[in-house]
């Protein structure tokens, strides 16, 4: 890693009130906020003043099943759509990425298609789509599927799923439109293509009726970590989100990820991997400890084995709580943060409590504690180290954690030559560092 010119990304991950699943309990955070526009206007151009490549909105499709009185005990954090909420956010901000999570199994792909194209034409070439296959039986029962699909056919599906919504995109060349008065013709007729795509799982004529976006294809990310989620990354994503806990682990991850891009005929510079971070600054250390046993203090338990029992997959709450975790049977919920809980648990020696409150702060994601500088320490190391192209930013409160992040960490890393100080494009593929596609239909 000895290129200086090297910057890292930073995405701001925006979990409504803050990521400590006690956020919304805190003092420092306002819970109706969760409702409010101007909350998340006014974090999304925090995040773009502070320079950050994108703002990311994760998203469920549904309540996760769990009694209304333990659901009582914390808010609901996917209220709203996150490609509407995107799409508000991009008459807010000129420069900023807008991540928005959009799930294979849910959505047709014409659809998908056209929403992001959408999104990509009015915002100036900003859009990216997180896709995720969704993982639990509370989604598919909003779908009328009793049951989830299982794991492997997800994949399958939103394998097929992307090669129909980039020849959605391709419909139109980039120099498809004339507005050719004089001559009678609005657009070139040999420059626009329809698809016809028809294979296993997916029938779809198109062409699609928008106009090629801006970045030919809006930035796709990714964040499934399993074998099969590593798979469809490596053909497809340009970014991806994971949840790594050690250097060891982060950089495995990273140099497996990359080293399966050549047999796609890609280039590892193409995919970006940014592990998620939780940092807690303090002005001391002291200060950081004290902010995250504050934190930690408003975990209320049944919550804490609720949160553990979603992301597991397997109802935890009739074991001792300062028992061991019991072993778990296969399901076809996620796969690879369920690994790491349980890696973490056997790691560490940890009960069912002492688990939960290991994640509560950053659901699997690693929490870093300290002083601004030791925090810039921490990210430095992981992204000189080669286990890193950026970081998620997960901040525990919202907006305060973001604000206190922007205001003493990201100066220390621009002051470092680590991170930009202005943007360098106008899309977020220029931002990036990623090449814009050539048109498929174009290209032939
Ligand atoms: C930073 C991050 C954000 C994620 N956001 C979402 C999300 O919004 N919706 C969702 O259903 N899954 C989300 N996931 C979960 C992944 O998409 C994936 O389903 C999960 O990691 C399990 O994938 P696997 O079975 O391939 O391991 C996210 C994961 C990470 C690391």
């Amino acid at each position: 890693m000895t290129d200086k010119n090297r910057k890292l990304r930073l995405g701001a991950f925006l979990l409504s009130i803050g990521h400590h699943i006690g956020a919304w309990r805190h003092p420092d955070v306002e819970p109706r906020d969760v409702f409010r526009l101007e909350h998340f206007k006014s974090l999304a151009r925090l995040a773009e003043r502070a320079k950050f490549d994108v703002i990311f909105f994760a998203d469920n499709v549904g309540l996760p099943d769990v009694p209304p009185e333990l659901l009582a005990k914390g808010p609901q954090v996917y209220n709203f759509d996150p490609l509407i909420l995107q799409s508000i956010l991009s008459q807010e901000t000129q420069r900023i990425g807008l991540v928005a999570t959009v799930s294979t199994t849910y959505l047709p792909p014409y659809h998908l298609a056209r929403k992001f194209a959408t999104l990509d034409h009015f915002s100036n070439g900003r859009a990216a789509w997180n896709l995720v296959t969704s993982a639990t039986r509370f989604e598919a029962q909003n779908f009328g599927l009793g049951e989830q699909l299982a794991h492997a056919d997800r994949y399958d599906r939103a394998r097929e799923y992307v090669q129909v919504v980039r020849a959605l995109w391709d419909s139109w060349e980039d120099d498809a439109f004339l507005f050719d008065k004089q001559g009678n013709r609005f657009f070139d007729p040999a420059k626009l293509h329809t698809p016809a795509h028809r294979a296993k799982h997916f029938s779809v004529r198109g062409p699609l009726q928008t106009g090629r976006p801006p970045q030919g294809y809006p930035v796709l990310v990714q964040a499934g970590s399993s074998e099969d989620g590593q798979a469809l990354a490596a053909e497809t994503a340009e970014v991806v989100f994971t949840a790594q806990q050690t250097f060891a682990e982060a950089k495995a991850f990273y140099d497996g990820l990359k080293s399966r891009l050549a047999q796609f005929g890609r280039d590892p510079s193409q995919l970006l991997v940014l592990p998620g971070v939780q940092p807690i600054i303090g002005r001391t250390e002291e200060e950081a400890k004290e902010k995250f046993a504050l934190l930690q203090s408003l975990v209320d338990p049944e919550i804490g084995v609720g949160l553990l029992s979603t992301f597991l997959n397997f109802d935890l709450s009739a074991f001792p709580i300062d028992g061991p975790l019991p072993d778990l049977p296969f399901t076809e919920g996620w796969q690879s943060r369920r690994q790491l809980f349980v890696d973490l648990a056997r790691r560490k020696n940890l009960s069912i409590r002492e688990l939960y409150l290991e994640i509560a702060g950053g659901r699997g994601h690693r929490t870093i504690l300290g002083t601004p500088q030791s925090i810039a320490d921490q990210l430095e190391e992981w992204f000189v180290g080669g286990a890193a192209d950026g970081f998620n930013i997960l901040a525990p409160t919202l907006p305060k954690g973001l604000e206190d992040f922007s205001e003493f960490v990201i100066p220390d890393l621009q002051r470092r030559g680590l991170f930009r100080t202005e943007y360098e494009g106008r899309t977020l593929r220029e931002n990036l560092g990623l090449a814009r596609p050539v048109n498929q239909f174009a290209a032939s």
